[in-house]
């Protein structure tokens, strides 16, 4: 997957593997930088889930702690530093959940394979978000849930135009884009938006999703 982010002053050339870099790289300092979503919302947003759960984009596996009791946990990432992080945690913590290395663009699970698919600040950074959206949708059983907690690009045009211009800064510092419409993408994907809750300026957005 390639694909370009425009700046004022530059347009930085993207593909899967740069991304994947950059989270390889951030992983050293991933847990001392994610101060964006408090403990508390991470709780709430995962006290919803339940059944067999999916979590995709794990990453250091922030969310691993808030797990309800009786679910079955699979966790996917595409980075092997975030991961390896994640699965010392998972250790200490004693947490029965399976971490395995997979792109969410192509997962390896066979079509209603879950009860809930989970994802926090994940679509932000996925090379191609709308295939790993339609993915996640692919993967949910029909009468399961979807949940999504994502940063998203201001609606008020000032601000927005600020997150375009230092968005290249941020997907080659880190890895992740900070003007997504996340809301437009996963209806690109041919999913329903069920709900949309809004947290920090409406800057973040938990959002229930129909697969
Ligand atoms: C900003 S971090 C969020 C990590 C975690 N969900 C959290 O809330 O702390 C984004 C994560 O998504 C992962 N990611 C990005 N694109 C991915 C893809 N195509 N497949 C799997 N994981 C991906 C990155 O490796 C990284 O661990």
């Amino acid at each position: 997957m390639h694909y370009f982010v425009k700046g004022w002053w530059t347009t930085l050339a993207v593909d899967t593997e740069l991304i994947k870099r950059r989270y390889n790289r951030t992983a050293t300092f991933y847990d001392l930088m994610d101060c964006m979503i408090s403990p508390a919302l991470k709780k709430k947003v995962i006290g919803r889930v339940r059944g067999d759960v999916l979590e995709v984009g794990v990453g250091t596996g922030a969310n691993l702690p808030f797990y309800p009791p009786g679910c079955r946990v699979t966790g996917i990432d595409f980075s092997p530093a975030m991961l390896a992080r994640a699965k010392k945690k998972a250790e200490a913590m004693h947490l029965p959940v399976t971490l395995l290395e997979m792109d969410v663009e192509n997962l390896r699970f066979p079509d209603r394979s879950f009860d809930t698919v989970v994802a926090t600040c994940v679509f932000c950074s996925v090379p191609d978000p709308v295939r790993g959206l339609a993915e996640i949708g692919r993967v949910c059983k029909a009468d399961g849930q979807i949940i999504l907690l994502e940063h998203v690009r201001s609606a008020n045009p000032v601000i927005g135009k600020i997150m375009d211009i230092l968005n290249p800064l941020s997907v080659n510092l880190i890895g992740s884009n900070i003007n997504r419409d996340t809301l437009a993408n996963i209806e690109k994907a041919g999913l329903e938006i069920k709900s949309v809750e809004d947290y920090t300026a409406k800057l973040i957005k938990l959002v229930a999703v129909r697969p």
